[in-house]
Order: C-alpha cells, then sequence, then structure tokens
C-alpha cells in the first residue's frame, strides 16, 4: 500500500517528469490559464491528449524547482498577438523531449487551452502542492508532459502534508499503525474513447479515496438512471469492509436497499454484497424469508414499539372509524415514571394500573391471533379483594395462557360495575375499558363490533422470537464491524419508512450519547439510495436523515448517499458534502447545479456528452480539484478472490 505522494523518497518532483510522455511546449500561461504548443506527432507518442486530462510543464532538463500542473480545457485558435506568435514560432523547432524527430509540417502543429490547477514543489523533501502558481513570467518555454501511470498516481492521489499529519493524528487516536487506510475505486479515465489514454501501452493510474475523507463525512454518488450509482456504492461497501478487515479497525456500515439489489434474495440476481462477504453481512426484511433476519419488533416485549406499527398500519388501512378504534390509535404505553407521581403509594397505583392496561392489550394481541414469545405469560398483579372477586381460581401473577387471560377479563366484564378501587372510583381505566371492548368484540352500548378482529390482517409484522429491539440489535452488529442491509423491497411503504428512521434514529442517537460522554463512536457508514427522499430541498433540517447528514459526523458516522439529481438534494446538505462522484447528467439544469461546486464546470460538456457507466468526476476532501475516474465493476466473483491492490 505504498503512496508516491505521501514518499519522501529520492526527487517525487522528478519522477513526475516522463519524458517519454512529452506532448509540446507551454506557450504562455498566466495566474489562471495556460496555452500549450502541441503536435500531432508528440501527442500520438503520449497517448493522445484528451480533452480534460492533466498536464505537467516542467523546466527543461535538470531538475526542476517546481512543477505546474494544468488541465487541458479546450483546443485555441492561433493567437492574435504578434510576440506570441513569434514565440510560438521558435518553440515550434526546438527538439522535443525524449528524442524523435523535430516536426517540421506546420499542419501537424495545435494549440490547447488549459487551466492552471497549481503547482507542485518540494518541501522538507515532500511533495506540495499549492493550488496557484507564485510566478509564471518564468512559465513560457517549459517543456508539458501528460503524466500516466505512477506519476498520474502521485498527482491524483495527492494529500497535502497538513492533511497527511491530520489523518495521521486521527489514526493515532483510534490505534492505527503505520500507512493509513485508503480505498482504491477506480482508474483515472479522461474521455469517453479510451483507445489511446487507457488503451494498450498506456499505463493506467489507481485512484484511491482516503479513508480519512470519507470515514465520519458525507459522500455524494450522482447520476441518471443506470449509469453505476449502485455499482459505486457497492464498490465502497467492499472497499470499505476489505481495508477495514486489514486495518483491524472495525466499521460498520449499513444499506438501505430500496431494490432489494445488495441483499440478493433472488437466485438470478447476480453481484450483491451479501454473496460476497456472507459471514460479514446481516440481511434484514419486514416479511418472513429464509436467510433474513426480521426487521420487526415482539409485539409482546416491544410494546410502544409494536402499538405504533399497529396503529400506523390501522390509520393507513383506512377502516370505517368507531369510538374504540379512534381510542386504540390514540393509547399511549409508555410505563409510569417515579420521578412523575406525587407519592410512592400514586406510583403504585398508576403501575398496577398499567400492568392490567397491557395484559389487555397483550389478551387482544393473543385472541387475534399474534403468536406468544416462547415461554411467555400474560402477567400483572391484583389484589387480593378483586383477584377473589374476578377468579380465585387463578393468580395472573403467576402468568396466564392466552385462553386464560380472554377468561379473566370476560369475568372482569360481567362484574365490572362492582370493581371500585380504595378511592371509589371504577377500577377498569377509560384504556383498558376499550381493550377489553375490543378483546369482547362488544361496544360500551353493548353492541357487536369486529374488535380484535381489525387487528388480524397485520400478524405478520410481529416477530415472536425477537426479545431484544432490532434497533438495539442492528446497532451492536455495526459496532462488531458488520455489513446490514435493510431489505426494503418488500412490506407496507409506511411501514417501511417509519421502521427506516426509527433504525436511523437510534443508530444516530446511540452514537451521539457515546460521543457525548466524552468516549470514541463506533465507525459506521449508512448508505441511502433516492436520497431526494431523504435529504430532499424541502426537508426540514431538524427531520433525522437530514440531521445525520449535518451532525452524525461528531459521532463517526458517515453518509453515503444517491440520487439522480444534483439539484434535489437540500443545498445546506449539499454544501458540506466533502465527498462528490457525478457520473452521466442529461441537462444543463444539473450542470449549472453541480458547476457551483469546486472546478466541476470544467466538466460540464463531458458530463452531458459521456454516458458511460461508471465513468465518474469525482471531488474528494483532500484532492485540491476534481478527478475524471472510471469506477471499478463490483464483480463479485473477483471480489471473492481479490488481488492485492493500492
Ligand atoms: N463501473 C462499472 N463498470 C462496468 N459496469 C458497470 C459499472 N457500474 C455499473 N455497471 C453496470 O451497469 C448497470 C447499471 O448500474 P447501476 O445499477 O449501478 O446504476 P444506477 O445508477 O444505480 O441505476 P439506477 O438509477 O437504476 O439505480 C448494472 O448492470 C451494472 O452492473
Ligand atoms: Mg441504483
Amino acid at each position: 500500500m505504498s503512496n508516491p505522494a505521501q514518499s519522501s523518497s529520492p526527487d517525487p518532483l522528478a519522477q513526475l517528469v516522463q519524458k517519454n510522455q512529452f506532448v509540446g511546449w507551454l506557450g504562455a500561461a498566466d495566474y489562471t490559464r495556460a496555452l500549450v504548443l502541441t503536435s500531432d506527432a508528440w501527442k500520438a507518442r503520449a497517448h493522445g491528449v484528451p480533452h480534460n486530462c492533466f498536464l505537467l510543464a516542467a523546466a527543461e532538463g535538470g531538475a526542476a524547482a517546481e512543477i505546474l500542473l494544468l488541465r487541458v480545457t479546450g483546443s485555441a485558435e492561433a493567437p492574435a498577438d504578434a510576440e506570441l506568435l513569434a514565440k510560438l514560432d521558435k518553440l515550434k523547432s526546438r527538439p522535443p523531449i525524449g528524442g524523435g524527430e523535430v516536426t517540421i509540417e506546420e499542419y501537424q502543429f495545435g494549440l490547447l487551452q488549459c487551466r492552471v490547477l497549481g503547482t507542485f514543489y518540494l518541501q522538507d523533501g515532500k511533495l506540495r502542492l499549492g493550488s496557484d502558481v507564485e510566478n509564471f513570467t518564468q512559465a513560457a518555454g517549459l517543456a508539458v508532459f501528460r503524466p500516466e501511470g505512477a506519476a498520474l498516481e502521485a498527482i491524483v492521489n495527492y494529500v497535502s502534508p497538513a492533511r497527511v499529519a491530520a489523518a495521521a493524528e486521527e489514526a493515532r487516536r483510534l490505534g492505527l499503525q503505520g500507512e493509513l487506510p485508503r480505498f482504491p475505486i477506480g482508474t483515472v479515465r479522461y474521455a469517453s474513447t479510451e483507445r489511446l489514454h487507457r488503451g494498450e501501452g498506456a499505463a493506467r493510474a489507481v485512484f484511491h479515496l482516503n479513508a480519512v475523507d470519507f470515514l465520519a463525512r458525507r459522500t455524494a454518488v450522482f447520476g441518471m438512471t443506470r449509469t453505476g450509482k449502485s455499482n459505486t456504492v457497492k464498490k465502497l461497501v467492499s472497499v470499505v469492509k476489505r481495508t477495514s478487515d486489514d486495518f483491524k479497525l472495525k466499521i460498520g456500515q449499513i444499506i438501505y436497499d430500496l431494490n432489494g439489489e445488495y441483499a440478493n434474495a433472488n437466485q438470478q440476481d447476480q453481484g450483491s454484497i451479501a454473496e460476497v462477504f456472507p459471514a460479514a453481512t446481516v440481511r434484514y426484511r419486514m416479511v418472513p424469508t429464509p436467510g433474513f433476519a426480521l426487521i420487526l419488533n415482539n409485539f409482546f416485549r416491544q410494546i410502544s414499539e409494536g402499538h405504533s406499527t399497529l396503529a400506523g398500519l390501522l390509520q393507513a388501512s383506512k377502516l370505517p372509524r368507531s369510538a374504540d378504534l379512534e381510542a386504540f390509535l390514540s393509547m399511549d404505553f409508555t410505563p409510569p415514571n417515579k420521578e412523575e407521581c406525587s407519592s410512592d403509594y400514586e406510583f403504585q397505583r398508576q403501575t398496577a394500573m398499567y400492568q392490567l392496561k397491557l395484559a389487555a392489550y397483550q389478551a387482544v394481541l393473543a385472541r387475534a391471533g399474534y403468536e406468544l414469545p416462547p415461554d411467555f405469560k400474560i402477567t400483572f398483579e391484583v389484589n387480593p379483594g378483586i383477584r377473589n372477586k374476578v377468579n380465585p381460581s387463578v393468580d395472573p401473577a403467576n402468568g396466564l395462557t392466552a385462553p386464560q387471560a380472554f377468561e379473566w377479563f370476560y369475568l372482569v366484564r360481567q362484574i365490572q360495575d362492582e370493581l371500585i378501587t380504595t378511592t371509589g372510583a371504577s377500577w377498569i381505566e377509560p384504556d383498558t375499558n376499550v381493550l377489553i371492548n375490543l378483546l369482547l368484540q362488544k361496544n360500551d352500548q353493548g353492541g357487536y363490533f369486529p374488535g380484535f378482529r381489525l387487528l388480524q390482517p397485520f400478524k405478520d409484522y410481529h416477530a415472536p422470537n425477537r426479545s431484544t429491539d432490532v434497533c438495539d440489535e442492528i446497532y451492536n452488529h455495526l459496532v462488531n464491524g458488520k455489513i446490514v442491509i435493510l431489505d426494503l423491497s418488500v412490506g407496507d411503504p409506511v411501514q417501511r419508512e417509519r421502521l427506516g428512521k426509527r433504525i436511523a434514529r437510534h443508530i444516530f442517537h446511540s452514537s451521539m450519547a457515546t460521543f457525548n460522554r466524552g468516549l470514541h463512536a463506533p465507525h459506521i457508514v449508512v448508505y441511502v439510495e433516492e436520497a431526494h427522499n431523504l435529504i430532499g430541498r424541502t426537508e426540514a433540517l431538524t427531520e433525522i436523515w437530514p440531521t445525520i447528514a449535518k451532525e452524525g459526523a461528531k459521532a463517526r458516522i458517515a453518509m453515503v448517499y444517491a440520487t439522480q439529481e444534483v439539484s434535489s438534494i437540500h443545498p445546506n446538505i449539499l454544501a458540506n458534502t466533502e465527498n462528490i462522484l457525478v457520473s452521466h447528467l442529461n441537462n444543463q439544469h444539473e450542470i449549472g447545479e453541480l458547476a457551483r461546486y469546486y472546478d466541476f464546470g470544467d466538466f460540464a460538456e463531458s458530463l452531458i456528452r459521456a454516458q458511460d457507466i461508471g465513468f465518474a468526476r469525482v471531488k474528494t476532501l483532500s484532492n485540491p480539484f476534481v478527478i475524471p475516474v472510471q469506477i471499478d465493476k463490483f464483480d463479485p466473483e473477483k471480489e471473492k478472490n481479490p488481488v492485492a491492490v493500492g
């Protein structure tokens, strides 16, 4: 895993200059632009000079003190300035670097318009890149090269010493030794046509995403449909997993998989994450499926959560509303809080009432066919006076089976009017009364109504074998560095969204709590697709998804979001996104939005024109400029037997 950009070996500046990659002479330059004289013969020998490619301008021969980094932005007409013309003419007859004939045919010459990206120089033996030019008067006459292979790798993977130091500091805190993790995700690609610059004999340059840019940061993946957004996400999940294993740094990853493409539930669909990392992947679904854990909760144990799920489903089902159904929908199952009670006695009274309400609710669930968890009994305390009045033969404190509980509440209803507390109030509270109505299918007027049957259609949302809250379970997996895939391709859409949010909220709050205690929160990466639905421009920034996007970094939560349109994302979040990967966009409006960030404007033309899959323009936190990259294809067969890269 050597990184030429970070090494201080012989002369990293001289190593950037590849003599066989000579393409011409610098005719003129100012702070922002440069004009390069080139010839067809020189270009051909250097495997072409595609639009948007990087060029380096260095002093001819000897050790250069500095090298200009340029990007080709177009061709240029012969200048009107006579002095410049004369200068260019003189350059034409100079012998080319690296040998070869002097070009003589006038028509073979051409001019390239370039943007000046910065200046490479040495400081304390290390390569540095300043994002401007200090002195351009000497620039004319510099030899220009198109870097490839190792030199190009050094350029595109350049990280400033200040960032390296900051990252090393962060790594030390994490207990990491040696060089910092980087994720190889693709190779430099300039243009749609790959015959020359990526063709036979051309040395490709691997592009890495630095872990320190990625972890606890925001990464956006944009592009039209079918241009490789999901592939990029898969590639990221895979390299993060691999690197975290190599560096023994636990990084939990959770994918909100809207189309089931990461989970691979069906056999024809090849290429899933689950298939490549079977031991490290945990898959969740909302309906029982072999190989998947249930995202759902146990309604007998996670009471409030289960009730909210049912209430949401009932609300969505648009059933006619009876008074009892309305009352059920608005019930609150929060247990009594001692601090809020005026006395111990009051707390005990409330607890007893709460237990009774819970028992009635559980009896309704059981009556509706919700399977009781193994060895589960409906259990509650009743004072002996009432117990003897209702049914002296059983003590609910020892636990009741579902039929026993049904019978118990049936008997309660027979003598309900006689059940008075010591203060003279009815012993049955209104909520409990409603639940008994549901259980016995009789409303307060004694009329029949469907009662518990209303709950029957939603039995699949209950997970009888789960003993812990699914959110806790998922968070634990993440803390242990697992890949969690939430396959949200099946199940009720309203519930999917609600559960998805609930899990996100739990992750955020758990990690924030750790952070607020002054401890290191675990590294977690959250991947979301169709991000415009979660962090869209109209979304309130107080909602959980925008909150994670804005504040998750504090608690070491990284967010990777994918969507088709740049303009659909909340501007505030986009402005704070450290890494942006964009493939083909099809309209000027989107290009315009993007061009407001960094030097994406340079790629406006190519982003609209090139529809190549996986051809991304990438800006990362460490890179001072945008780099065009062909993202590697996530190939399950290769992924299963990885060759060491980097
Ligand atoms: N870098 C790549 N190299 C080669 N093939 C790729 C690459 N990226 C994606 N593909 C292939 O292109 C197809 C579309 O890719 P993908 O599903 O990632 O696109 P997408 O942008 O997520 O599309 P959608 O908008 O429909 O979600 C897939 O068959 C995928 O295997
Ligand atoms: Mg996709």
